[in-house]
């Protein structure tokens, strides 16, 4: 069995696998979802046509998480069940990639023997060769230390026409003692600005009317460029270059980071009537130990000056932001700090995490600090029922407004409903017949619940 292989002879332009089925299952965040897109680009050029079922396809392919230690639980289970799906046909491909692979590398194929081919993070614009290389030797494992060319020959095949994401930076310098992220995407790399603004006049001109620009800091975006020969972020530049492409109508970005927010992106975002006036600003926690424990580059005090700042500066902002339960060594008056942020901001929304020990990350260490399951449990239940009271009122202020609502599908419970999200992010759900997706109208907001509105036209 050929385990490594280096890849001398690159991607061929030749179709070689008309008419067989692909299917994509991607776990984590937007990245991996946006990195499936780019792999079902190359999956289509390669001649194979999409399934939306696993048991039809003939290729499959596994887009991995490894953020939080239940996306690992959940990659080995798929695995396992998947042994049946490979047994049934012998000529079907497994692939996995994705950040879980990046970090178990061998492990991967040593849990799962039955996967044709494992690749990293740094490497799926090598998948179509991976795959090729498993079909002569048997199965691959190619796990690269980083990336070599952010460019991608192929197009992306992405899940939605109207919105799209576009990727201006991969990988992240920082040091949040948490997080895995630097350890399987790498140092932060960005995209030279003219790829970016061509690739989005191409999707503007295929009718795309929304964009999410991604990276890890969006904030830095550029330092590495070395643009006009200063080592200074260009973020705020490329928004008004974006801003103006013709034909999209919205833009959105995640994620920024609060220590690298600045004055003047924050203006970028008020005089730019396409850029929304959403902000994601993560706060991982409220107390300055427990910051600086994470290595987070910011205290409180910081934190709640930038959110002054937004609010002062964009009118109307909807503000979300992340926030870790039971980092190691947090107190009941650590958490209480996390409150009294969380209080005075109003959030629109938080996505809420109970800590989870990454191996190789500096907090995975604090071990005798680890705090108690339960205390967790509960400390996580008093922040979820305290932010559902603050999303109430965010979300009732809209009730009686007229806002502009991107229609983006119909809802899966109900075909009748459209949904859609306003501005600030919000999903909406919209009883009328008038419309098609990708249309961007003004709706009337008639009632809201802490996680969606209902509007009518
Ligand atoms: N680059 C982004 C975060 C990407 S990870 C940023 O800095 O905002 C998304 C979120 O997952 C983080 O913001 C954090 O809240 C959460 N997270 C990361 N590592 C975690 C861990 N070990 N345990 C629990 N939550 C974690
Ligand atoms: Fe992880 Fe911190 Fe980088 Fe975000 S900024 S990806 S939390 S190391
Ligand atoms: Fe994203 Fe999970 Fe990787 S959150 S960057 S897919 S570890």
């Amino acid at each position: 069995m050929k385990t490594s292989i280096h890849l001398e002879n690159k991607i061929t332009s030749k179709p070689s696998r008309y008419g067989l089925k692909y299917h994509i299952k991607t776990f984590g965040c937007q990245m991996n979802e946006h990195d499936s897109e780019k792999i079902a680009g190359m999956f289509q050029k390669d001649g194979m046509i999409k399934s939306n079922e696993i048991d039809n396809s003939d290729v499959l392919f596994i887009n991995t998480c490894t953020i939080r230690e239940n996306a690992d639980d959940k990659l080995y289970g798929t695995l396992g069940q998947l042994k049946k799906w490979k047994d049934e046909n012998p000529n079907r491909k497994l692939l996995v990639g994705g950040c879980a692979a990046q970090k178990d590398k061998y492990l991967v194929r040593e849990r799962a023997p039955w996967v044709d081919v494992v690749l990293g993070t740094h490497n799926t614009n090598d998948i179509i060769n991976l795959l090729n290389q498993s079909e002569d030797w048997g199965p691959v494992t190619e796990i690269l230390e980083e990336t070599t060319n952010i460019e991608s020959e192929t197009s992306p095949v992405r899940e939605s026409s109207i919105n799209a994401f576009v990727t201006i930076q991969i990988g992240c310098n920082n040091s949040c003692t948490f997080c895995i992220v630097p350890s399987v995407r790498g140092v932060e790399i960005s995209r030279r600005p003219s790829d970016i603004v061509n690739e989005i006049e191409r999707l503007s001109h295929e009718g795309v009317k929304e964009i999410t620009l991604l990276g890890q800091n969006v904030n830095s975006y550029g330092r590495d460029l070395m643009i006009n020969n200063k080592r200074r972020p260009y973020f705020t530049e490329l928004l008004y270059k974006i801003h103006d492409i013709e034909g999209i109508e919205r833009i959105r970005f995640t994620s920024p980071h609060p220590k690298d927010f600045k004055e003047e992106t924050l203006i970028a975002v008020s005089e730019l009537p396409k850029v929304v006036n959403q902000i994601h600003i993560p706060l991982q926690s409220g107390s300055n130990k427990i910051l600086s424990a994470m290595h987070r580059g910011y205290n409180q005090k910081r934190f709640i000056e930038k959110i002054d700042m937004i609010k002062s500066i964009i009118t109307d902002a909807s503000i979300s932001t992340d926030i870790i339960v039971g980092f190691p060594g947090e107190s009941h008056i650590d958490f209480e700090e996390t409150m009294k942020v969380v209080n005075y901001a109003e959030f629109d929304l938080i996505y809420m995490f109970k800590f989870s020990p990454r191996p190789g990350t500096v907090a995975s260490d604090y071990q005798d600090k680890f705090v108690k399951k339960d205390i967790i449990d509960d400390r996580f239940m008093s922040l979820k029922n305290r932010q559902t009271e603050i999303s109430e009122f965010r979300y009732a202020r809209f009730v009686g407004s007229t806002q502009k609502m991107l229609i983006e599908k119909p809802s899966k419970k109900d075909e009748r409903i459209l949904t859609g999200r306003i501005e600030g992010g919000h999903i909406v759900n919209l009883e009328s017949n008038k419309y098609g997706i990708g249309d961007l109208v003004n709706v009337k907001i008639v009632d809201s619940t802490p996680f969606f509105l209902k509007a009518t036209a």
